[in-house]
């Protein structure tokens, strides 16, 4: 029987008012950001009206929006912990941890939706035990929420602020013990952005580290508007965005991506011009070559063969052949929030899989759909509690 973790700067109650969140999907916290821009490296957003029912239409005092966002804050949480590295049997819902203290350039984020990434279970299995934070262990590195309390040092963010983010900097290198699979997860405000003002938190929560990726890879290469790319694995968390942040954001000449037969009508959705099935067709032996091919999928061999001369491979998993390079995300909230327009203009949209979300009670069930390899877009929980 695992013990309950008890962190040394647990933070006592902070206000009594009246609870905040309501698992119920159908009574809307609606907010609009009036602004989120960038200042220097830092994010600065203003929730201007926030209702917590979707009948009442009247826009709160300033004091009472704040009040209404900012409920009690217990002193233990539920979240799911694992003590020892193994398959999605070490996973167990504590509902005694205590909840995480703050830094001074942290905020404390009541979690009201989170994403999984491959990464967390590739961590849970021990993968990355050289470079991992000390077990036991809260995973989640994908958090939508809102921000309830703030470091001293904050500069721009608030509390009431309806945030998303990858809460640790370096997926592999001391990675957040206490993550996002938790009613509360502190984080660097440096990490964050606010949420999409056009996205509920279940969308907002399978964005981050899959469209931080996506993005990095893309500027890595070198991908420039008038440019070709093939997507390996477009119908996954990372493809999905790759293909439309290629084409939206980098203005990609002509996107081509391999799924399984079932998703190529879904590739063509997201943008792809050319969607391969790869369970018919090698990619590599196509006569197209293209400027770039980015491998979510682990076929860094095979792609290097379908790039033309000059081009990159970008590559996330597995083996890299010339002219190939991988590359690890770093979670980084200004990047978030310079993509976060093209959210909000609705060109690129998150897609997340419809066998969720996965209430949190049904961490293990969204684990085992995840570790398929067959999922459709991103896998959330939702809601947290
Ligand atoms: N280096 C980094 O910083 C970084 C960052 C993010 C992710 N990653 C890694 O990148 C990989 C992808 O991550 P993800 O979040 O996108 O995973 P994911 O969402 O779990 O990927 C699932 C998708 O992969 C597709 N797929 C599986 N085999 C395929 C194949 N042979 N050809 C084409 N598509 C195939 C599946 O489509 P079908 O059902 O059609 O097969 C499914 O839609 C993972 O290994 C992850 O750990 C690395």
């Amino acid at each position: 029987m695992m013990k309950p973790l008890l962190l040394p700067s647990a933070i006592p109650p902070l206000k009594t008012l009246p609870p905040f969140f309501n698992p119920n999907p159908s009574v809307h916290i609606l907010s609009s950001i009036a602004s989120a821009t960038l200042r220097g490296n830092r994010i600065s957003g203003r929730i201007s009206t926030l209702r917590t029912s979707a009948s009442s239409q009247s826009a709160s005092s300033p004091t009472e929006t704040i009040d209404a966002v900012v409920a009690e804050i217990p002193s233990k949480m539920k979240a799911w912990v694992y003590g020892d590295y193994g398959d999605v049997n070490v996973l167990r819902l504590d509902e005694g941890v205590s909840v995480p203290g703050i830094e001074e350039d942290q905020v404390l984020v009541r979690v009201v939706a989170a994403g999984l990434n491959p990464v967390d279970f590739k961590r849970r299995q021990g993968k990355f035990r050289a470079t991992d934070s000390p077990l036991p262990t809260v995973p989640g590195y994908d958090v939508a929420g809102v921000v309830v309390k703030v470091g001293s040092k904050v500069k721009n963010l608030k509390e009431g602020d309806e945030v998303y983010g990858d809460i640790s900097e370096k997926p592999l290198d001391n990675p957040k013990q206490f993550g996002s699979l938790a009613e509360y997860t502190a984080v660097e405000e440096k990490l964050l952005a606010i949420k999409p003002s056009n996205l509920d938190f279940p969308l907002a929560a399978g964005l981050p580290l899959a469209i931080e990726t996506a993005n990095e890879g893309l500027e890595k290469a070198g991908f420039s508007s008038g440019k070709s790319i093939l997507v390996l694995g477009g119908a996954g968390g990372v493809g999905s965005l790759v293909i439309q942040v290629a084409k939206h954001v980098y203005g990609a000449s002509r996107i081509a991506a391999t799924s399984s037969t079932g998703k190529l009508e879904l590739l063509k959705s997201l943008g792809a011009d050319l969607a391969i099935d790869y369970t018919k067709d090698n990619f590599e032996e196509l006569p197209e070559k293209f400027d770039v091919v980015y491998d979510t999928v682990g076929q860094g061999d095979r792609a290097a063969k379908a790039v033309k001369k000059g081009g990159t491979v970008v590559v996330l998993t597995g083996a890299v052949s010339p002219p190939g390079f991988r590359f690890v995300v770093t979670s980084n909230g200004a990047s978030l929030a310079k993509l976060t327009p093209f959210l909000e203009n609705g060109k690129i949209k998150p897609l997340n899989d419809p066998k969720g979300p996965f209430p949190f009670s049904k961490l293990v069930d969204a684990f085992t759909h995840l570790e398929t390899g067959r999922a459709t877009g991103k896998v959330v929980i939702y809601p947290i509690s």
